[in-house]
């Protein structure tokens, strides 16, 4: 059997995971998965096809006319992630499912068991036989429960938003600040509220609170915790 090295990234919305989720794999040379990328892409999908879904929608019943219509769009939508750009059914949506309303409907659609499930099974099997770097809620406590390396990321609210606003004023999208900050807010209550693998921290993962803290400390961090395994691993 392949000796496998995965590493889990999670934490709340706007903590810098892609940003450094993306470095770290780069790093160690492995894969990265993206698994908010999914949820995106799902909620993008979603919108596309039921134009007037809101978040109200979402609260319902398993037993809607909606809740059928994203049954059958989740089981018949195409995702992958070949040369690092999100494609669904063919379409590059990177740019696309990074706006605040897909933030908060990838938030919504993602308490749905259909969606989590469909989506995590995907996941799990890229985990089962790849060195990956994946990052999301509930890779720790779900995904990859045994990964060797699990890291919970975290920083305060008023630096996340910052972060995210800066990301997206860097690519010209002029946002409000407050409401981002509420944004976050909301899916963080959302994200960890929900029954089904809510946001939470694993047992055994790291914690790393990182309002603090650049990018680059962040990463190597990362890194010489993934060297102590691995040296320990051929010891
Ligand atoms: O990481 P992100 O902000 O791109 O994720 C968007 C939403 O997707 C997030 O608010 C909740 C959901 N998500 C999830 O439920 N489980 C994951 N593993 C990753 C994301």
């Amino acid at each position: 059997m392949k000796t496998l090295f995965r590493v889990a990234i999670d934490g709340p919305g706007g903590a810098g995971k892609s940003t450094i989720a993306k470095r770290v794999a780069k790093i160690l040379n492995i894969i990265y998965i993206d698994t908010g990328a999914m949820y995106r892409a799902a909620a993008y999908k979603i919108k596309k096809e039921i134009p007037h879904i809101s978040e109200l929608d979402l609260n319902l019943i398993n037993d809607s006319e909606e809740y059928k219509q994203i049954k059958e769009i989740i089981e018949k939508m195409d995702i992958d992630f070949k040369d690092g750009l999100i494609r669904v059914d063919g379409e590059i949506v990177e740019d696309k499912i990074r706006t605040p309303e897909i933030s908060m409907l990838a938030s919504g659609i993602s308490k749905l068991p259909i969606v989590r499930i469909y989506l995590g099974d995907i996941q799990k099997k890229i985990a089962s036989d790849n060195n990956v770097v994946m990052d999301g809620r509930d890779i720790g406590t779900n995904i990859i429960k045994d990964a060797e390396l699990k890291i919970y990321l975290t920083a305060s609210l008023k630096v996340r938003a910052k972060r995210r606003y800066d990301e997206l004023k860097e690519k010209g999208k002029i946002e409000n600040f407050n409401e981002i900050l509420e944004d976050i807010r909301k899916r963080d209550f959302q994200d960890q509220a929900r029954e089904l693998n809510p946001l939470k921290k694993a047992e055994d993962a790291i914690e790393l609170d990182t309002t603090n803290m650049n990018i680059e400390e962040v990463v190597n961090f990362i890194i010489r915790e993934a060297e102590k395994i691995k040296r320990n691993k051929i010891n």
